[in-house]
Parts: C-alpha cells; sequence; structure tokens
C-alpha cells in the first residue's frame, strides 16, 4: 500500500479545509487534503455569501483576498422589515464595523487557485475515508483512491468534512455529546441575474412567513422564502416564488423588485446543531463537521472561519514554538465562539419566521421585540455586535 506521510491531513476540501491547508502552508506546514467529490461539484455549490470583519482579515491574511476585495461589497448595515415598515440597524454607527457581501462559491474558487499557486495536495473523489489511530501516536488516514487502497500517515487530523462527513463519528460514542434544534421549516432560495431589490440586505418578518433580500453583486441577487418542510422545488415556479416575496416585502421594496428567471433554486432545512467536544486526541472538528447554525444570522462560513483561525494558531504554536497551550484549549475556545453565535442565530430565527405551533401569546412577544428593537439603540447595537462578529 502506497503511503504518503504528511503533518496535517486535512478531511474535506470545502472552506474550511481549504482555508486551513492554506494558512498552515504559508507558514510551512505540509497538508493534505482529501474531498470526497470532483472539484466542478464543490465549486457548483451555491452557499451564502456574508463575511465578518474576522473572516475577512483571516482570508487576506492567507493571501486569498485580492478579488474580494475588489468584487466584495462593504455592508454598513442592514433593514429589518415587519408589517409592511422598515427600519435600518446602522453596524458603522452604532459598532464601528461592517460586513463584507460576497459568496461563498467565490471564496472557495479563490481558495483552490491558491492551492493550486502553492502545488497544494488535494486529492479530489477520494472514497472510504477512515481515520485511525488519533488516540495514540500513530495517526493515519485510510481511503480508496483511484481505485486503490492509500494511506497518510500524520501528526494531526482536521474533520473539515461537513455535517455528513465521518470525522465527528470518529469520536467515541462515550466522548461525544450532540445538541440540536430542528425547525419546523425550510428556506426556498432563487439565484437570479436581477439587480438587487436594495443596496443593503432586508430580513423580513411576515405573517405569511419569512423573506430574505440579498445579493452577490449589483447584478445577481440571491433570495430566500421561509416554506414548509414539506415543500418541494417543483411546487415552486418562478412567477409563484416572485408572486410571494412580493407578498412578504414592504410597498416600497415590492415595487421596485426586480424578477427574472432562477438561476438556481433550492429548499435548504433550518437546524441549530452543535458538537462538544471538538477536539479528541490528534483529531480537530472545523466548519460545519462540529456545528450548524439557521442562516438567518449569516454565521455559518463565518464560524468555519473562526474555528481555523484558532486551530491554524494552535498548530503554528505546536510546530513552532512547541507549545501546545492553543492545542489544548482549541475545543474550549472555539465552543464559546459557536455557542455565541449558536444563540444570535438562534434567535433571529425565533424573532423573524412563524412556527407553525405559534401561540398568540408568542406572536405578540415577536412583535414586542421587533417595537423595542426599532426604538431602542442598545437592542440594535447588540445586534449588530453579533451581526458583524463577535471578536476572535
Ligand atoms: N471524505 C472526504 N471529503 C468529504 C467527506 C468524506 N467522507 N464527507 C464530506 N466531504 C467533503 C464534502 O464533499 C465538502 O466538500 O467535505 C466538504 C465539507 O465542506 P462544507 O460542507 O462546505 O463545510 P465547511 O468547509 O465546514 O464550510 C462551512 O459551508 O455549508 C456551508 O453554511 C456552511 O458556510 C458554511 C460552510
Ligand atoms: C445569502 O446571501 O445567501 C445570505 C445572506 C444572509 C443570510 C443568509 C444568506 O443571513
Amino acid at each position: 500500500m502506497n503511503t504518503i506521510r504528511t503533518q496535517v491531513a486535512i478531511i474535506g476540501g470545502g472552506p474550511a479545509g481549504l482555508l486551513l491547508s492554506q494558512l498552515l502552508e504559508r507558514k510551512g506546514i505540509d497538508t493534505v487534503v482529501l474531498e470526497r467529490r470532483s472539484r466542478d461539484y464543490v465549486l457548483a455549490r451555491i452557499r451564502a455569501g456574508v463575511l465578518e470583519s474576522g473572516a475577512v482579515d483571516l482570508i487576506r491574511e492567507a493571501g486569498v483576498g485580492a478579488r474580494m476585495q475588489r468584487e466584495g461589497i462593504v455592508h454598513d448595515g442592514t433593514f429589518i422589515a415587519a408589517s409592511n415598515r422598515g427600519f435600518r440597524i446602522d453596524f458603522r454607527q452604532l459598532t464601528g464595523g461592517s460586513v463584507m457581501v460576497y459568496g461563498q462559491t467565490e471564496l472557495t474558487q479563490d481558495l483552490y487557485q491558491a492551492r493550486d499557486a502553492m502545488n497544494g495536495k488535494i486529492l479530489h473523489e477520494v472514497d472510504e475515508v477512515r481515520i485511525h489511530g488519533v488516540d495514540s501516536d500513530a495517526a493515519h488516514v485510510s481511503f480508496r483512491w483511484q481505485g486503490r487502497e492509500r494511506r497518510i500517515a500524520c501528526d494531526y487530523v482536521a474533520g473539515c468534512d461537513g455535517f455528513h462527513g465521518i470525522s465527528r463519528n470518529t469520536i467515541p460514542a462515550s466522548v461525544l455529546r450532540e445538541f440540536e434544534r430542528v425547525y419546523p421549516f425550510g428556506w426556498l432560495g432563487l439565484l437570479s441575474a436581477t439587480p438587487p431589490v436594495s443596496d443593503e440586505l432586508i430580513y423580513a418578518s411576515h405573517a405569511r412567513g419569512f423573506a430574505l433580500c440579498s445579493m452577490r453583486n449589483p447584478a445577481l441577487s440571491r433570495y430566500y422564502l421561509q416554506v414548509p418542510l414539506q415543500d418541494s422545488v417543483e411546487q415552486w415556479s418562478d412567477e409563484l416564488f416572485w408572486e410571494e416575496l412580493r407578498r412578504r416585502l414592504p410597498a416600497a421594496a415590492a415595487e421596485t423588485l426586480v424578477t427574472g428567471e432562477s438561476v438556481e433554486k433550492s429548499i435548504a432545512p433550518l437546524r441549530s446543531f452543535v458538537a462538544e467536544p471538538m477536539r479528541w486526541g490528534r483529531l480537530f472538528l472545523c466548519g460545519d463537521a462540529a456545528h450548524i447554525v439557521p442562516p438567518t444570522g449569516a454565521k455559518g462560513l463565518n464560524l468555519a472561519a473562526s474555528d481555523v483561525y484558532y486551530l491554524s494558531r494552535a498548530l503554528l504554536q505546536h510546530y513552532h514554538e512547541q507549545d501546545d497551550h492553543g492545542i489544548d484549549d482549541y475545543s474550549a475556545t472555539a465552543l464559546s465562539r459557536v455557542w455565541k453565535a449558536e444563540r444570535f442565530s438562534w434567535s433571529m430565527t425565533r424573532l423573524l419566521h412563524r412556527f407553525p405551533d405559534q401561540s398568540d401569546f408568542d406572536l405578540r412577544m415577536q412583535q414586542a421585540e421587533l417595537e423595542y428593537l426599532e426604538s431602542s439603540l442598545a437592542a440594535q447595537t447588540a445586534l449588530a455586535e453579533n451581526y458583524i462578529g463577535l471578536p476572535y
């Protein structure tokens, strides 16, 4: 059997795995990335696109920020709409900060190009990946590639293989704890080659359900509707989507909405999920492999970035300073930020969606919380500081 030797074996070639590989390799630490899918498949995934300032800084530090700098859109605020009115949360004024709108698909493309430029070792279409010996000094990963059994001997394994990956389940059931909330609705997303309805995002709460207006660039818009989990994309023609979106937006936005044929349309379930611990022996979990947030707080990619920030520093400290404090603290440090982002994403979801079993009292609570948010700078500041990203 052909054995490859590396320092850090990374399972998963999504944004978390690629960003970690890029940061470590730039500092002379050897990595190999194993990705189950083809590169085209990974790049075809349509995902979110709001970056916290911490993620923007880390992407720049990884030497992958040039196109983001050119094509990304800085947003100093966002709109919250309810009962046919809207108000703006001014991130800049309230916190001095902002976010960057730049698609995850674009970022993943930039990361692959940067890896190629450094002759990064990324194996695509691997199969039967198994992690071994991470509770010993002989960690290794076995897998099938191009029809043959292969093996990577390594010091550490980074599980960046998403929610459906194998890394998390390598942690013994006696050690692993999972926390989950599944929401009784999904998000129907539509991408259209049309100008955005607003130059900032609109988060709309409506009796018919939540709606979100987002964008990728001045000619590419992304919209979402809260839909019952049982719905299928086939039930939602583009016409029906636009009609329903107009109903849920304040009149001013509904009138200016430019519609067109969908480029992509899909339904995603909403879930809050956290796995603890995020480290077991020589195995570290990063990104969706350890946690999922409902997209209402735009935290999915940003949490993957902060995990990678903590893990890359911990591994650099180990290899360059023979100091394992970062490695020993990784799980607690990453989880502390993860739970705060989970709380924020859950509270935004609870505030802005209609729940099937909602009582009249629940509805009044939502309305009172929205009115409080509109009238209180303190409440707006709390939302703004969470939205732009809590410090690392
Ligand atoms: N072996 C190798 N690769 C695997 C395996 C496996 N057994 N299982 C999954 N993968 C790959 C997937 O094909 C995917 O490309 O791991 C990658 C995980 O990438 P993501 O799911 O994008 O997760 P992550 O890199 O943590 O990025 C988190 O993605 O889903 C969004 O909202 C989420 O924005 C967040 C970001
Ligand atoms: C997106 O642009 O796809 C997007 C933006 C903000 C969110 C979720 C998704 O909260």
